[in-house]
């Protein structure tokens, strides 16, 4: 399955953005994951839709938009029309209406993919896995960057990666959380293909780290 490297923006100069984003561009980063958080679901506020449509000028990358948010069945219309290319919505978000809300990305044309919490089981992810281009397990507590890799997640993943070999499904499996060069590749291993960055991007030279976790995916 092919590896994506997806740095997030959480982490990167907010007084440059659009350079930085052209720098990950430019060395390779395949998607930019973009941090959503309304300090309700998650103790923490980040950004919104302006600076979505405000950076979606600046590249051709997908914008793969994280929503740390609660109702989010009520913003994927903004989001899309902002221009986010995959929206992924938390499963402790949506009790209730998981599908529906999985059913609205889709209507916009949008790639569907659902998040769980470290302490979130893959339950709620089975029945909806086969709508879905995405699931993401988080692998430290969603809300802030630059924590430490919760290690206890990868059963989930390697059960997940099971699971959607097994049915022959083409499901990405993304982390997000304590990503560095030094357990990506266990964490690879363990089955996931999409993996998120922040700090370990945007500290220091951005086009050097984006060079050192794509040779580690190749
Ligand atoms: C955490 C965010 C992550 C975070 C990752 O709530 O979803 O995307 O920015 O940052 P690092 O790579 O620094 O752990
Ligand atoms: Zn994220």
């Amino acid at each position: 399955m092919t590896c994506k490297l997806a740095p997030s923006i959480l982490a990167a100069d907010v007084t440059n953005f659009g350079d930085q984003i052209r720098q990950i561009e430019k060395a390779g980063a395949d998607y930019v994951h973009i941090d959503v958080m309304d300090g309700v679901f998650v103790p923490n506020l980040s950004f919104g839709i302006p600076i979505v449509e405000g950076l979606r000028d600046c590249t051709k990358l997908f914008f793969d938009v994280h929503l740390m948010i609660v109702n989010p069945i009520e913003h994927i219309r903004a989001f899309a029309e902002a221009g986010a290319d995959g929206i992924t919505v938390h499963a402790e978000a949506c009790e209730g209406n998981l599908d529906d809300t999985i059913d609205e990305i889709i209507r916009y044309g949008i790639k569907p993919a659902v998040a769980i919490r470290p302490d979130t089981p893959i339950d709620p992810i089975l029945p909806v896995l086969d709508k879905l281009s995405m699931v993401l397990v988080m692998t430290v507590y969603p809300g802030y960057g630059g924590q430490k890799i919760i290690t206890d997640t990868f059963s989930k993943i390697r059960k997940l990666r099971e699971i959607i070999d097994e049915k022959g499904l083409s499901v990405d499996i993304e982390v997000d959380g304590g990503i560095t060069l030094d357990n990506i590749t266990e964490v690879r291993e363990a089955g996931a293909n999409v993996f998120v960055a922040g700090t370990q991007v945007f500290k220091g030279s951005i086009s050097e780290n984006v060079k050192l976790f794509k040779e580690k995916l190749t």
